[in-house]
């Protein structure tokens, strides 16, 4: 029986597997290059939420509580599936010359040495099926590739988002510039790909690669203000090194947008689809990942389908709310609140939900929104209008929507139990958050 003390820190639940789950990262993501080591390991030092992998975790701890007989038995022998057997592992002159320079703070930290021909990634995890009840290994070993992913989007966002802090302290491109900030991002993703293969599970291999493409697709479908790309430095001496994108690209960038007024639509119904794009490129961006990993988790425990599908609109409709508070709280919360620069989405010519709200009560926002509040005082405007029209408040009601849901699918989907009562906690907890 779990104390009552460990119902309301849903922490306390997977504490130990938390606790190597940073540890194992460390592992899968080391390389033959010291610098490379430094910036891939960079957002890791800094504790962020780590909200995906507390998800997954206590989501397989709660799927094992339905009973064995309940659950598909899915044990399958991959053993014949060779390893990639080309390391390319540096030259064991440059390797042992200076063995001291290839270890980063975090391999201090963790009093792992990163391993050269660590190269190879991770070894394929035996497949057991478990009878305890407890975690799978491989359900584990997903939670670290959803935290590794992750992080590999936040170098590439904090490139595209002109940010210069995270977590507290200098961002990736800040501190190591944007090149090593985008490369890092991209080893995370390919280090995280061979560890999705070595779940030797096709279905599982296909829906979290998929939600790789997804959250390129949702942070295209926000792309704005392509006109001022450039590093963050470049921008702050006010030169510009990168030419400017030509008119038609930037148009066909945006071509995928609201529809402009000149067609024959009502102010209502661009609104309405202003709205629609915006739910479905949330969906993009923060929930396919939540909710294909969470839907992953259920596949990995031999789930039966009604309950692998109410696991998916679990993480689906949490994801969407995680989103719509992280919106909220840009135009609530200072930045040194967040660790992060605050109210970057005007700034950043985005409109999210506070001002899609704010539009439908003043409908002279329409101009405001279409040219990304690049002239001077829109982005003023547009705050003044979100708290007149009451937007934080309307975008707080539509998140406890979809926490709601999501609380009804934890219970379609899973029998009661303390990992399930975290998950519930977990999900209220969204949306008191303030960072
Ligand atoms: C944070 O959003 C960013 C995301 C949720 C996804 C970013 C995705 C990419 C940059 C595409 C590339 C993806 C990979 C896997 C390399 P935000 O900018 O609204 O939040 P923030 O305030 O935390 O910056
Ligand atoms: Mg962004
Ligand atoms: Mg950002």
């Amino acid at each position: 029986v779990t104390p009552k003390s460990l119902l309301n820190n849903p922490v306390a639940l997977v504490s130990q597997e938390m606790n190597t789950l940073a540890k194992n990262i460390v592992a899968l993501m080391g390389s033959g290059h010291p610098t490379l080591n430094r910036v891939t390991g960079y957002y890791f030092e800094a504790e962020g939420k780590k909200v995906r992998p507390m998800l997954v975790l206590l989501l397989s701890r709660a799927l094992a509580e339905i009973p064995v007989e309940e659950r598909n038995r899915i044990k399958v022998d991959y053993s014949d599936v060779p390893e990639d057997p080309v390391y390319s592992s540096p030259p064991q002159s440059l390797l042992f010359q200076h063995p001291a320079k290839n270890i980063s703070p975090l391999h201090i930290l963790h009093g792992i040495k990163p391993l050269n021909p660590l190269t190879r990634g991770p070894e394929p995890l035996p497949e057991k099926f478990d009878e305890e009840r407890g975690i799978l290994p491989k359900q584990r070993r997903l939670a670290e590739i959803v935290e590794m992913i992750h992080t590999a989007s936040l170098l590439h966002d904090d490139v595209i988002d002109y940010s210069d802090t995270r977590r507290g302290r200098a961002s990736g491109n800040v501190a190591f510039t944007n090149k090593m900030a985008v490369l890092a991002g991209d080893f995370l993703l390919g280090r995280a790909t061979v560890s999705i293969s070595r779940l030797r599970n096709p279905e599982v291999v296909e829906l979290v690669s998929n939600s790789i493409a997804n959250l390129v697709e949702g942070e295209f479908m926000q792309l704005k203000n392509l006109a001022t790309d450039g590093d963050v430095s470049t921008i702050a001496n006010g030169s510009q090194k990168v030419p400017p994108p030509s008119q038609k690209l930037l148009n066909a960038a945006h071509e995928y947008r609201v529809p402009t007024e000149s067609s024959q639509i009502t102010q209502e119904a661009m609104i309405t689809t202003a709205f629609e794009y915006y739910l479905h490129k949330t969906y993009l961006k923060t929930a396919a990942l939540i909710s294909k990993s969470c839907r992953a988790a259920a596949i990995l425990s031999g789930a039966q389908q009604p309950v692998v599908e109410e696991c998916y609109n679990f993480g689906k409709n949490l994801g969407i709310c995680f989103q719509l508070v992280d919106d909220m709280l840009d135009f609530t919360v200072s930045a040194n609140d967040l660790g992060k620069p605050a109210g970057a989405d005007l700034q950043l010519g985005i409109a999210t939900a506070p001002v899609l709200y704010a539009w439908k009560e003043d409908i002279s926002l329409g101009p405001l929104i279409q040219r990304n509040f690049s002239q001077p005082g829109d982005a003023e405007r547009a705050a003044e209008a979100v708290v007149n029209h009451g937007g934080i408040h309307k975008t707080h009601e539509l998140a406890v929507e979809y926490r709601d849901r999501a609380l009804a699918n934890l219970r379609n989907a899973l029998p009661d139990s303390d990992a399930r009562s975290a998950l519930e906690f977990l999900t209220n907890s969204i949306l008191t958050r303030r960072k």
